[in-house]
């Protein structure tokens, strides 16, 4: 037998990203692929791109411009880009870096296998398609290797909102929701692989309406039919647009068991003004009174979002304004970002804030949410959470796993195995993580 082609994927970026490339790692896994962690022995490179960020496009240039020297060792080497810059950037990849063999979207990556054929007859392949096939589907030819005790599951992609600083409904395309039977399967594979914990991906998970035996479900009707799946201990969703939180997804928060009391809902600003601007379709106030009855149905629940300080015609009034959002929420968790333009998005074209104004409320947004996040997590000092172990620390006996509300708690009992659920008695908070005890 001929020895196994290596394959080397870089992914960036969300999520999603991450469970992309296991999916692609799994299909070329059919053509012979084994994955590698070095890019210096292996066969193909693979980079699973990210647009969000600024000069997302430029960076992965650079990346490739490295490659340079290991493809004229090596010419049998293939270099594919997958992922958001693939598919915004599309053939202008191959015109400007000659050395990439492969561009595919994130629609199309069932199609890996035939390209990465293409590629070994010394051909191109180039698909940034939005087909109608389910991609997951014919992604299904996997191996039924053991996992850790964490996954993340894809139920929805793509987003129909527009969000004027946003690029994902231009890359990852319009709304698609995968059916549930499909999920279900899934979820119940991931268990008998050693899963327990389930976070379910979409860039607009709550806007899940995937067909079910009995028409459509809600994301919430997902949630009930998981939470039934033996062996699934919890379930996570991720991330959602505030618009989209049904009745019955805030009840499910108080009423099932599985789901955790964490919930990402990304607000981006607490100026009316500026959400307007934004296209947002929400107002501070509504998001306000979202969040009382989300703590209504689910009193200790940790919530966690996005935040954009800078966007055009932002003033300090209405940094004021986010500022005072922060102060009522109090976030467990969150994501703030200075506004930088995407080309092709309509908030692009207005006048931009002055970068130093804009470097200043970042700095001042940060250090108000990280006060909140440390009051947050040093509030479990004393309290019994349940651990769910993820991997050995760093400490002899040492083993790490996150909490119900997603705080990284270490315990020092060297009888825990990865995959074990315990519940632990918190003793001390850290920069980053809890320490505690088992029960
Ligand atoms: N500039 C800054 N932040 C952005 N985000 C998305 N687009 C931009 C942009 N152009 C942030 C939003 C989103 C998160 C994933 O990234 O806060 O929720
Ligand atoms: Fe982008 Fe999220 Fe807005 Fe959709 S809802 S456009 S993914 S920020």
């Amino acid at each position: 037998m001929s020895e196994p082609k290596k394959l080397f994927i870089k992914t960036y970026g969300c999520q999603m990203n991450v469970y992309d490339s296991e999916r692609m790692a799994e299909a070329l896994g059919g053509q012979g692929y084994v994955e590698t962690k070095s890019a210096d022995d292996a066969d193909m490179i693979l980079l699973n791109t990210c647009h969000i960020r600024e000069k997302a496009a430029e960076k992965v240039y650079s990346e490739l411009g490295r490659f340079k020297g290991l493809k004229a060792e090596k010419p049998d080497l293939k270099i594919g880009v997958a992922g958001c810059v693939a598919q915004a950037e599309g053939q202008e990849i191959m015109r400007r870096q000659p050395l990439v063999d492969l561009v595919v979207g994130p629609q199309s990556y069932h199609r890996l296998p035939e390209m990465e054929a293409k590629t070994r007859a010394g051909e191109k392949a180039l698909d940034t398609d939005f087909p109608e096939e389910d991609k997951f589907e014919k992604l299904k030819n996997r191996p039924k290797a053991k996992r850790g005790p964490t996954a993340f599951l894809t139920v929805q992609e793509g987003c129909d909102k527009f969000c004027a600083f946003c690029v994902v409904p231009y890359t990852r395309g319009s709304e698609v929701s995968r059916p549930a039977d499909r999920i279900l399967r899934e979820a119940r594979d991931l268990v008998e692989r050693g899963v327990r914990e389930i976070t379910l991906l979409g860039q607009n998970v709550n806007a899940y309406h995937g067909a079910g035996p009995k028409g459509e479900m809600t994301l919430a009707g997902l949630i009930w039919e998981l939470n039934k799946v033996d062996g699934l201990e919890r379930i996570r969703f991720t991330t959602s647009h505030p618009n989209d939180m049904a009745d019955d997804l805030i009840e499910a928060h108080g009423t099932c068991d599985k789901l955790m009391p964490y919930l990402h809902l990304p607000v981006q600003s607490g100026s009316d003004k500026i959400l307007k601007r934004m296209n947002r379709s929400h107002t501070s106030d509504s998001y306000l009174r979202l969040i009382e009855r989300i703590r209504a149905a689910r009193p200790d629940i940790v919530m966690s979002g996005d935040f954009i300080v800078g966007f055009p015609e932002e003033t300090e009034e209405d940094f004021q304004a986010t500022m005072d959002l922060v102060e009522e929420v109090k976030y467990g968790y969150a994501y703030s970002f200075k506004y930088s333009t995407r080309p092709g998005t309509p908030a692009a074209e207005r006048a931009q804030v002055d970068p130093q104004a804009a470097d200043d409320r970042l700095q001042r947004l940060q250090t108000l949410i990280t006060r909140h996040q440390r009051e947050i997590q040093d509030s479990m000092v004393g309290r019994t959470v349940r651990v769910l172990f993820e991997k050995p620390g760093r400490l002899p006996g040492q083993m790490v796993g996150k909490s119900e509300y997603l705080h990284s708690v270490h315990v020092v009992a060297p009888e825990i195995s990865i995959g074990d659920l315990r519940e632990v008695r918190i003793t001390e908070s850290g920069t980053n993580s809890l320490a505690g005890a088992l029960l």
